[in-house]
């Protein structure tokens, strides 16, 4: 029988023997718990400040059940959890921190196998990235997607509809009282945001990754079959850990190379390519930029969900969830079907059964919602290293245009400026906004989909080209150009860019272009000066190590995994 990881602690003889097993004792475990058995840690993000993941510790009991049945021994313990909606500045400066945080429990801990509790949107890829540094048998549970938002008679989605409705409010169409109102009304339940936005999204590409079993993306966080879902995911990682089942088996290249389809076949979010890069780049699959175009941008898009759509999470889930499109792109000839899963299986028999109940939800490979769908990635003078664009989320007569340039210095500018009625703009001008990628706003917030000045909106139009390297929330939308690499603040061309100048995007031609001569970037960018370092702490280490956005902004020592092993291992 496999020796177990967690014996090198409990397994012990003598004083040291004791010092591990005693201390743990104080919780009432019985000695015989001590005796081999695999050690599951359940990993949670539990916490009252990320209200996504605020049903978590309900959860980690369900995962605990399957996992005595199973013949383990389940020990859960907290880790850093990442709200995105209460953190300040933004969420993604600390998804590497928190990566850091679970990968260090992990190997310090006498634990044989995990289960990943996530769901608000960086939960999830942290606790990936830091997991596949350890590369112990692993398992992801996500929480689950909130109930429908209903308001006014019709359905409210997450973030889409906060979008929607503070236009409508700042154009005078909506009441300040019925703003307010709308608040209890979009998120009634546990779970996360209801949208295909970035939770539900990396939900989905947790499951076609294979990393949970079948049915993780969609099932509501209040469902039933949701706490059933995580007994099984609890009993499958004991079997996991004694078929040795590690993560970096999971998580290949072909792995990858779906979840980049499914990306695009679900109309998922842009954060989803700076995720994927960095969760590659901690197993070592070489993936990039242009492979999320390669791959995906010709894909269809299957699913009628908002921010593409106009159905919801609990639509997608009672027309048959990720399942019914994972069959569709496997009759497709696109999934890679062969690739394997957590419960050890490839992913193709895990859905070869798949059955749709709702074909106005899930469309099929023949007749989708929208064609051409994935992510498409610009290159041209004004981001060298590739930006990206979400077509499936843009208007199709802006993905061709020419415009006058709108600069913003910094978002804080832009919020200052863009309610003034004498700002020098209209409909078909670009607005540039800059220093808002990893460096430049320390961890790239989503702001790229700027808000549109009240006279355009008050025309009717509701849509402008948009260019940054900020990032957008993955509930967002509008044709708007994200991810510009390199960003302003490490001197990239966008930070040469001036009001007036005339920009051009093509994206049928993957082109995003500043018409500006040579010479005179030349002269610009001899004026140019870095911004200050931070002083100290996180943020100082954060900005000075962290890596483009074509790379996955992880921090360059944190790339690749050094295993399970502890390197000293005495008290
Ligand atoms: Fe947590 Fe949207 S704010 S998933």
């Amino acid at each position: 029988m496999k020796k177990m990881r967690s014996q090198a602690w409990f397994g012990r003889e003598g004083r040291d023997g004791f010092l591990y097993r005693s201390w743990m004792k104080n919780q009432g475990w019985p000695h015989d718990l001590f005796d081999g058995r695999p050690v599951i840690g359940i990993c949670n993000t539990w916490s009252e400040l990320t209200p996504c993941n605020s049903h978590f510790r309900e959860l980690a009991e369900f995962v605990k059940r399957g996992v005595w049945e199973s013949g383990g021994f389940p020990l859960e313990f907290p880790v850093m959890s990442l709200g995105e909606t209460q953190l300040r500045p933004t969420a993604m400066l600390f998804r590497n921190l928190a990566s850091m945080d679970v990968e260090e429990s992990i190997r310090a801990n006498p634990i044989d196998g995990a289960v990943l509790l996530m769901g608000c949107d960086k939960t999830t890829p942290s606790l990936l990235m830091g997991a596949a540094s350890c590369d112990l048998p692993t398992i992801g549970l996500s929480g689950g997607p909130m109930l429908s938002g209903k308001f006014q008679g019709r359905d409210l989605g997450s973030g889409t509809g906060l979008w929607q409705m503070t236009d409508l409010v700042r154009t005078g169409g909506m009441k300040v009282e019925e703003f307010f109102e709308a608040e209890s009304c979009m998120h009634r339940s546990k779970g996360h945001c209801m949208t295909m936005g970035t939770a539900s999204t990396m939900a989905s590409m947790v499951e076609a990754l294979g990393m949970s079993l079948p049915g993780n993306a969609a099932i509501p966080a209040v469902d039933a079959r949701r706490n059933t879902l995580a007994q099984m995911t609890g009993r499958r990682i004991v079997q996991m850990v004694h078929e040795d089942l590690c993560m970096s088996r999971i998580l290949t290249r072909e792995a990858f190379e779906n979840a980049i389809c499914v990306n695009a076949a679900i109309g998922g979010s842009t954060n989803a390519v700076i995720h994927l890069l960095a969760i590659a780049g901690r197993v070592g699959v070489p993936l990039c930029l242009d492979d999320f175009d390669r791959l995906g941008s010709s894909l269809p898009c299957l699913v009628d969900i908002q921010p593409s759509g106009k159905h919801l999470m609990e639509d997608f889930f009672y027309a048959g969830g990720l399942p019914v499109v994972l069959r569709e792109l496997a009759e497709a000839g696109v999934l890679k079907a062969e690739a394997l899963t957590v419960n050890g299986q490839p992913i193709g028999k895990n859905v070869a059964a798949a059955s749709c109940w709702n074909r106005e939800v899930i469309r099929t490979f023949k007749e989708p919602f929208k064609a051409n769908a994935g992510i498409a990635v610009l290159r041209g003078n004004l981001a060298p290293d590739g930006a990206v664009i979400k077509p499936s989320a843009a208007s199709p007569h802006l993905l061709q245009h020419r415009g006058r340039a709108v600069v913003f210095e910094s978002i804080e500018e832009c919020h200052a400026r863009v309610n003034d009625e004498n700002l020098d703009i209209d409909e078909n001008c670009v607005m540039v906004l800059k220093n808002c990628g990893p460096r430049g706003y320390p961890g790239m917030a989503e702001v790229g989909n700027m808000l549109l000045p009240p006279k355009i909106l008050r025309m009717g139009v509701n849509d402008m080209v948009r260019i940054s390297d900020a990032r957008m929330s993955g509930t967002a939308y509008g044709t708007v150009v994200l991810h510009a690499c390199p960003e302003a603040a490490a001197g990239g061309p966008l930070a040469l860019v001036q009001s007036g100048d005339i920009i051009t995007l093509d994206v049928p031609k993957r082109l995003v272009r500043l018409d500006v001569d040579d010479n005179t970037l030349a002269a610009r960018r001899a004026n140019w000066t870095p911004p200050p370092l931070p002083d100290r702490g996180w943020l100082r280490l954060y900005v000075e190590h962290v890596q483009q956005a074509d790379e996955g902004a992880d921090l360059d020592f944190l790339v690749g995994g050094s295993g399970s092993h502890v390197a000293r291992d005495s008290h």
